[in-house]
């Protein structure tokens, strides 16, 4: 599948990944800006936040309650479109998604 990751200024970063890969490690395979994933993909850090773009959180689904949704009400800036990229893995379903980068990881 396709996913674009749209920088805070614009600039689009569109990626062919594989499936069953998560948006965390698609992005640090692809050396997009803005996501650090420093706990490797345990839900555990918080630097992988995302916003999935409001035309795709039906098929995304939002944040997780548990784990994903703690994490993220210590990011900063999080809201409803917030998801954990680690936690949103890639299917056909998914082909085209577009997410958006937050300003800075913290
Ligand atoms: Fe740490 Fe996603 S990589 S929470």
């Amino acid at each position: 599948p396709t996913v674009t990751y749209v920088e805070i200024n614009g600039t689009r970063h569109t990626v062919e990944a594989e499936n069953d890969l998560s948006l965390m490690e698609v992005a640090l395979n692809s050396s997009v800006p803005g996501i650090d994933g420093d706990c490797g993909g345990a839900a555990a850090c918080g630097t992988c936040h995302i916003y999935i773009d409001a035309a795709w959180i039906d098929k995304t689904g939002p944040a997780a309650d548990g784990i994903e949704k703690d994490m993220l009400e210590f990011a900063e800036h999080s809201n409803e479109s917030s998801r954990l990229a680690c936690q949103v893995k890639l299917s056909e379903e998914l082909n085209g998604l577009v997410v958006h980068l937050p300003l800075a990881q913290h």
